[in-house]
């Protein structure tokens, strides 16, 4: 199996035409490259007209885990469907810390999911709190049983493993422990693709890959410059 990078823009660019020009960019540098290329761009940039089909496919950030109806705000998995986006961001640690998402809730959004047919890439990692307490497997084992419980066809399910106090900051995870908590996330799963993100840009992300035995990246701010994210992508072939 490719491995997988992922491009997350969180809430960036501003406007369509940057949009437009990342994207177009990063599609021409992973063209004939063997890797899988996914962007997740704000919702409101997720259409064909845009994208355009083929080499790099789309990702959403997120879903709501009910059909459609009275809940304002909210984007279906039928929306998604529609759209031709193959995958879903499901329990960034964004989304828990910002906007109040549990394990459950994030339980109920990757089975709505899966579901539906779309891939998934099922965020886990622990703060820095919990890493200096030594909790971080335990707090990986919660995510991971609440998270995915009743689910039992993983065929679409990718995890990452992305430490909360390596986002943004910097600050990677070494590629020691990378490896130690990407093998215990496959002990409590099995055989599924384990992405690492934190912190990833073109002079750490080969290492991942190739020492840390990740099966691909998911990739914050390094993602919105194309030239580096091609990098990125091209360390992964
Ligand atoms: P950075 O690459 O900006 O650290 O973000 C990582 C991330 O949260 C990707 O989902």
């Amino acid at each position: 199996m490719k491995n997988l990078i992922v491009a997350n823009w969180k809430m960036n660019p501003n406007s369509q035409k940057e949009a437009k020009e990342i994207f177009d960019a990063i599609r021409e540098g992973s063209r004939g490259l063997d890797v899988e290329v996914i962007v997740c761009p704000p919702a409101v940039y997720l259409y064909a007209s845009i994208f355009g089909e083929g080499v790099v496919s789309m990702g959403a950030q997120n879903v709501y885990f009910e059909d459609k109806g009275a809940f304002t705000g909210e984007i279906s998995v039928e929306m998604l469907k529609d759209l031709k986006v193959e995958y879903i961001i499901i329990g960034h640690s964004e989304r828990r810390k910002y906007f109040g998402e549990t394990d459950e809730i994030i339980n109920k959004k990757i089975k709505k999911a899966l579901e539906a047919g779309l891939k998934v890439i099922f965020c886990v990692g622990e703060t820095q709190e919990e890493h200096d307490a030594g909790k971080k497997n335990e707090v990986l084992e919660k995510q991971i049983k609440i998270g995915l419980d009743g689910i039992t066809d993983l065929a679409n399910l990718n995890v990452a493993y992305e430490p909360v106090w390596a986002i943004g900051t910097g600050n990677n995870c070494g590629v020691e422990e990378t490896k130690e908590s990407l093998d215990f996330i496959r002990t409590l799963i099995g055989q599924v693709r384990v992405l690492y993100g934190g912190s990833v840009k073109s002079d750490n992300s080969g290492e991942y890959i190739k020492e840390a035995g990740a099966n691909g990246l998911l990739v914050g701010g390094a993602s919105l410059i194309a030239e580096e994210f091609i990098k990125i992508v091209k360390s992964a072939e």
